[in-house]
């Protein structure tokens, strides 16, 4: 199984990709967070976990999936599944799999039980940029964006045929320039300071009540629809993932004044 959390859609369609390559079936995170994360594996079946980075670390949601997970194994299997990440990122990764999705994996009684303490193989694939939140940060130019796009679909390929053929101890990953200082500390400032709703808000003069934001909220953090104007609930439950600001059609959802006349994206 390919278990995926995706918010504007970049490691879905990585996801999607890998499936058509390993006919396995995919399990939306966001989704399978509803229900009750108990999923009983195939014979020889794989386990890929695909994500986008957040802060260089795993999204809150994705860390919140694998804590609930349990993987029951087939029958009488004697080697434990293979088990692979692939993670999503505009520019550069940190540590998010040694630091935080091995860990992570670790403490799956589930997943221990299975002979499964961390993954096989780890591949990253840099893909547009999607974080707005900062004033220094934008969506990519879209020569760029295709350009992301094109060179990662050539890269998913060949990880396709690495991931069939079960290869282990494949690390190849951006890890970026200070990888422990950037998922340490950049990534607990993050986590702690710049993950909130509040600064969220809508321009009245701008929002046609389409509903579209509250429909493409994986967290469910705004109440809102078809022929209302979006409130976030600022329960604590908001990635950042700026999937609201991103699809809006008529760009009403702002940030902050940090998002002011910067661009959207999302994979279509
Ligand atoms: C909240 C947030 C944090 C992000 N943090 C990082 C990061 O630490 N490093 C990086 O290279 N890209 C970062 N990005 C960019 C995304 O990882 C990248 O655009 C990813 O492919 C989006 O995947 P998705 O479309 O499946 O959601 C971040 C994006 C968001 C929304």
């Amino acid at each position: 199984m390919i278990a995926f959390f995706s918010a504007t859609g970049n490691s879905r369609w990585a996801a999607a990709r890998l499936a058509a390559v390993t006919r396995e079936r995919l399990v939306n995170i966001a989704e399978a967070l509803t229900g009750d994360c108990v999923y009983n594996l195939e014979p020889n079946e794989r386990l890929g976990f695909v994500f986008p980075v957040h802060g260089w670390r795993v999204p809150m949601i994705v860390r919140s999936f694998i804590r609930r997970l349990v993987v029951n194994g087939p029958q009488g299997e004697s080697t434990p599944p293979y088990c692979y990440a692939i993670i999503t990122a505009g520019d550069d990764v940190g540590l998010t799999i040694e630091d935080y999705l091995n860990p992570a994996i670790a403490a799956n009684k589930s997943l221990r039980q299975l002979g499964i303490s961390h993954v096989d193989s780890a591949w990253s694939l840099i893909m547009p940029e999607s974080y707005v939140g900062l004033p220094f940060m934008d969506v990519d130019k879209k020569e760029k964006e295709r350009e992301k796009i094109s060179r990662s679909d050539q890269r998913l390929q060949v990880i396709g045929e690495e991931i069939f053929d079960r290869k282990k101890s494949v690390i190849r990953l951006d890890h970026g320039h200070w990888p422990w200082i950037n998922s340490h500390i950049l990534g607990a400032v993050f986590e702690h300071q710049l993950i909130t709703d509040k600064p969220f808000h809508v321009e009245a003069n701008r929002c046609v009540r389409c509903g579209i934001c509250a429909q493409v909220c994986p967290t469910h953090d705004i109440i809102g629809g078809h022929g209302l104007q979006p409130q976030w609930k600022h329960d604590g439950s908001c990635l950042t993932c700026f999937n609201c600001y991103h699809h809006c059609p008529h760009h009403a959802i702002e940030y902050g004044q940090r998002t002011r006349h910067k661009g959207q994206y999302f994979m279509k």
